[in-house]
């Protein structure tokens, strides 16, 4: 692997409209939530409504890293309990027929250090992943487009969402056989309908990694999670098949991921500010610096769906100074998920905030 760089300021450039932006941002999320909270009566997440599972584990952070990676949280050795929560991109529930993009939002409780603006006096790190290694726009301003045409979507596209669905997942089909893959038809409905527990998920925007710069990814290692990648599951007539697909694994399964850093070592190919260029790993590989464990569990219940579904938050903004989220992507969603958590809160009569310790949310 090429000499990481070490973070230097000017790896970040501001957009002069950032905060236009995020309002735009806020004002279109909003759109979306005051449709789903009419339909539904209570606030479900802007995006990433429909939750397929809800996980304890453990995260281990590896011995004897190098210097290059023990750094932030994972500086030194030591165990942390998480809040694993799976999630797929609409902002509506729709049918598990409706194949979109699924995310992995990882709580780690416990941790100490310098805290982020806005998150002073938590003990949170949150690591909010999707499976794809970049994200689908380079920066903030670009993605209120699509953010826009996805809330004119909600509700009354439901009939469309699952059609197009149904043809973009064979287009994709056709484009893998070819060699390639569509990122804009997987993310309208283009997903293969595959167990979300075989995928890899990725922080697709960097964040600061100690003294260097990194994006993240959680890879599934252990064989019971590793033949689930590719797997196809059965959603015929069944429209939380996804859900009921982890559920099962988890009554009779453990499951281990890794997470890894892949550490920025050349700004032209690894850029800060645009988020949907994937680093190559021929020049920096993911590298391990943690494993996270989750025992065979009940990855869905009433009890864990009010406390870690409704109760909780997930944000890249929840976390140490040493892991500040970079880039046009990240700067923004800071005010965005704070704003958007604390309406979905509200709306609920839930008093939000973050976790003291796994035993503070009841759940076991
Ligand atoms: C400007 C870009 C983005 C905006 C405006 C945005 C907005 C949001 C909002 C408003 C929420 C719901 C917050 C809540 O109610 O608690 C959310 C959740 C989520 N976002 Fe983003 N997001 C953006 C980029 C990304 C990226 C780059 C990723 C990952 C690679 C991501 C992954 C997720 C995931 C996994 C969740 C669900 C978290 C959970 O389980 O609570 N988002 N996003």
């Amino acid at each position: 692997m090429n000499t990481p760089l070490r973070y230097a300021s000017s790896m970040e450039i501001a957009e002069e409209d950032d905060v236009e932006t995020t309002a735009g941002l806020i004002e279109t999320m909003q759109k979306i939530t005051a449709i789903t909270t009419r339909d539904y009566g209570r606030g479900v997440r802007s995006v990433h409504a429909k939750c397929h599972g809800l996980l304890i584990g453990k995260m281990t952070v590896i011995d004897g890293l190098p210097p290059h990676l023990a750094q932030g949280l994972f500086a030194r050795a030591g165990a942390y309990d998480v809040v694993l929560r799976i999630s797929t991109i609409p902002g509506d529930i729709l049918d598990d027929n409706v194949s979109t993009p699924r995310g992995m939002a990882v709580k780690v409780i416990g941790v100490d250090g310098e805290r982020l603006a806005g998150s002073a006096g938590d003990v949170t790190q949150d690591f909010v992943m999707v499976n794809g290694p970049a994200f689908l726009k380079s920066n903030a301003k670009d993605f209120l487009g699509s953010a826009k045409l996805l809330a004119a979507t909600t509700d009354k596209g439901k009939g469309l969402k699952k059609a197009f669905s149904t043809i973009a997942r064979g287009t994709e089909k056709l484009l893998e056989s070819v060699g390639g893959q569509s990122g804009t038809l997987i993310a309208m409905g283009g997903q293969a309908e595959t167990n979300v527990l075989g995928e890899t998920y990725y922080s697709q925007a960097p964040v600061l990694y100690g003294d260097y710069v990194c994006k993240i990814g959680l890879f599934p290692v252990s064989p019971s999670l590793t033949a689930l990648t590719k797997a196809p599951v059965d959603l015929k007539d069944k429209p939380d098949g996804l859900r009921g697909a982890v559920i099962d694994h988890f009554a009779a399964h453990a499951g281990e991921w890794e997470l890894r850093v892949q550490l920025c070592t050349d700004l032209e190919t690894m850029p800060i500010e645009d988020a949907s260029v994937v680093w190559p790993e021929e020049t920096s590989p993911y590298v391990a610096v943690a494993r996270i464990m989750v025992a065979p569990q009940s990855a869905w219940n009433s009890t864990r769906q009010a406390a870690l579904d409704e109760g909780l938050s997930f944000s890249p903004w929840h976390g140490i100074a040493a892991h500040r989220p970079l880039g046009s992507i990240m700067r923004v969603r800071k005010a965005v998920y704070e704003t958007m958590a604390a309406e979905r809160m509200k709306t609920n009569g839930k008093p939000g905030g973050e976790p003291v310790s796994l035993a503070s949310l009841g759940v076991d």
